[in-house]
């Protein structure tokens, strides 16, 4: 795992939008993981920024999206597909079949879960795999508990995940489906690299335990650890509570991966 604070949540975006435009702009057909959340809103504007001004083709992207509600068609406003479509499908000139969000009104969700899997498979597997860090340690709709080795499956949502995910239902926890389509910890940790994307001082203990605690299934988010290719872009809020500080500063200093994606954008 390699961990770059930035200097803003500002730089943060810029950086985590340049690396997936540097993915596309050297692999013009990569297979992206994407991920929803307030957090991604800015990397996404961002993401079409440089699309528009640099002439980024999605054309031949295939993109699969760590996960759904279930219960929600995306034609509803609080679907992730919803969420996607205006922020980035929208904006790009992805082309619709290639893009992959599970589909969280499927009749049968468990075999709805199985076949998203089977996609990612047959497309070749993820190239790059854009990530959120939930309040309670999740990665995609991988609750504390999910076991390390878990694929796309159905889960049942955290109580604190639908607190924090209120906002789209009115603000009330109880409008929130309770159970969700995520591709699973073990799904994600097969994807060539991975992009672990966390700002603001609520995440600031979470993503400690996820960057430095131990690797358990308490702390889905910790699995990254064991990714061979995981870089983790923070805001200086959300790395306030790290402890090897240190040891990441003299990384990002003299490690050339970081140096370079340092100096993206600039
Ligand atoms: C949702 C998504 C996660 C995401 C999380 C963080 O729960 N399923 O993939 O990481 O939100 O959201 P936010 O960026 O809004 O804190």
């Amino acid at each position: 795992m390699k961990v770059l604070i930035c200097s803003d949540s500002g730089r943060v975006a810029e950086l985590a939008a340049q690396l997936l435009a540097g993915q596309v702009r050297g692999k013009p057909d990569s297979v992206l993981g994407l991920a929803t959340g307030r957090t991604m809103e800015s990397i996404y504007r961002r993401l079409v920024g440089i699309a528009g001004a640099d002439g980024i083709d999605f054309g031949a992207v295939t993109t699969f999206n760590l996960d759904e509600y279930v219960g929600l068609s995306g034609e509803q406003a609080q679907s992730y597909r919803h969420y996607m479509r205006a922020h980035l499908f929208g904006h790009v000139n992805l082309d619709t079949a290639r893009t992959h969000v599970p589909d969280g009104a499927a009749r049968d969700a468990d075999a709805e879960a199985r076949a998203y899997e089977a996609r990612i498979a047959g497309a070749g597997g993820i190239d790059l795999q854009l990530l959120g860090l939930g309040e309670n340690g999740h990665i995609g709709f991988n609750e504390p508990l999910s076991a390390l080795a878990s694929r796309t499956r159905v889960v049942t949502l955290a109580r604190a995940t639908l607190v924090q995910n209120a906002g789209l239902f009115d603000g009330d926890p109880a409008r929130v489906p309770t159970r969700a389509i995520t591709m699973g910890t073990g799904t994600i940790l097969e994807a060539r690299k991975a992009l672990m994307v966390v700002t603001g001082a609520r995440k600031a203990g979470i993503a400690a335990q996820a960057i430095e605690g131990p690797v358990s299934a308490s702390v889905p988010g910790s699995a990254l650890q064991c990714h061979p290719d995981c870089i983790v872009l923070l805001d200086p809020a959300a790395a306030s509570a790290l402890k090897l500080r240190d040891a990441i500063e003299w990384q990002m200093r003299h490690d050339a991966e970081l140096l370079a994606i340092q100096a993206l954008g600039r």
